[in-house]
């Protein structure tokens, strides 16, 4: 017989994973901790409306989901009969999005006869650090997590798979949220956190400088650099129109900076405070150039180990949906025919 104790792709459960939370349709074949295939439908439809719109969310992904699965499938290069577990996304996200996935994932497994799970997506986000990755070593725990996404903004203590302490939080829009509404001020696409983050390359940090929230401990709040961003835009525009055009990469910069600063130092703080020694991020916004770049920096800097995650890891993915659903069944956790999304999740 083979030797396979080594060779993480050849042991554990061979899952399914749906994840339909927002606005990607994506499916993922895991075996154990290693992913066989992470497939992600992107919907263009949102583009032209500056947001998502949940009704269109939902129809994309009710013509998505069956050729994402069988992508999902023939990369993993696995029939659907070999699957012995589904694990979908139950919340938070948007009600009509979830149910697709959840129902996909409910008559499937009860056609295959197999087990499911339910899985918090902003726990997926955190625990993709424990995808199987032959270049990286996954946190220690316990360790801290930045969690910051288009929905929210979080500061967790992950004490293990299954045990997660909320620190802190925004108290009003999410990090993500705050560069997709100045992408929107300065007229451009959606999502504009990818745009905000290109443009910033070009431009001067310091030119322009924007409202220093003012909360305490380690709750967090956007919305007063995004007004701060609307009125130097309102004041600027009204002597010159073509403020924006001419000033658009320190714009950017500028306001990345503010976002991202920010976010660093309420980090900083919560890690100084929990003395954790391993930091992490999750989330969209993780895949911003800039913060990537000061997590690594600010981590040196206290001798802290930095886990940074893959470009696809970073925005929606099934894949961290498998990984966190092959936990909680190791945990012994199910779902069943009654289990239902939930648009908000508990903690
Ligand atoms: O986690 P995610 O894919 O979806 C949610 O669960 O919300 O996060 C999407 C968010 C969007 O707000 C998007 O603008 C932001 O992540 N994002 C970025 C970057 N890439 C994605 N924000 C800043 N810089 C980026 N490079
Ligand atoms: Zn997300």
């Amino acid at each position: 017989m083979a030797n396979v104790g080594n060779n993480p792709a050849s042991i554990g459960r061979l899952i399914l994973a749906i994840e339909s939370s927002c606005d990607d349709t994506s499916a993922a074949v895991l075996r154990g901790p290693v992913v066989l295939s992470n497939i992600v439908a992107g919907q263009q439809v949102h583009a032209r409306y500056g947001g998502v719109v949940p009704e269109l969310a939902s129809r994309a992904h009710q013509e998505n989901i069956v050729p994402v699965v069988h992508a999902a499938l023939s990369g993993a290069g696995v029939s659907i009969h070999a699957i012995e577990a589904i694990a979908f996304t139950q919340g938070p996200g948007l009600m009509g999005s979830l149910l697709v996935g959840a129902s996909f994932a409910k008559a499937l497994a009860l056609s295959l006869s197999v087990p499911m799970v339910a899985v918090d997506h902003m726990q997926a986000h955190i625990l993709a650090h424990l995808i199987h990755d032959p270049d990286r070593t996954p946190p220690q725990f316990p360790f801290l997590c930045l969690t910051v996404s288009g929905g929210h903004t979080q500061l967790v203590l992950v004490h293990s798979a299954l045990r997660f302490e909320l620190l802190g939080q925004t108290l009003d829009d999410a990090a993500g949220e705050a560069f997709d509404k100045a992408a929107k001020m300065l007229g451009l696409g959606y999502p504009g956190g990818p745009l905000i983050d290109r443009y910033a390359k070009d431009g001067d940090p310091t030119r322009f400088t924007f409202a220093r929230p003012q909360v305490p401990g380690l709750d967090m709040s956007f919305s007063g650099m995004k007004s701060s961003l609307l009125q130097l835009i309102q004041k600027e525009t009204g002597t010159d129109a073509q403020f924006i055009e001419k000033h658009l990469p320190h714009l950017c910069a500028s306001f990345q900076r503010a976002v991202v600063g920010y976010l660093i130092r309420k980090t900083e703080a919560a890690m100084v405070q929990t003395h954790a020694m391993h930091l992490a991020v999750a989330g969209g916004v993780s895949a911003n150039s800039l913060l990537r770049s000061e997590l690594g920096r600010v981590a040196e800097q206290h001798g802290w180990t930095a886990h940074i995650p893959r470009f696809e890891y970073c925005t929606d993915n099934a894949a961290m949906i498998g990984m966190a659903g092959q936990l909680l069944l190791d945990a012994g956790q199910r779902a069943d025919q009654r289990t239902v999304p939930m648009p908000r999740m508990p903690w």
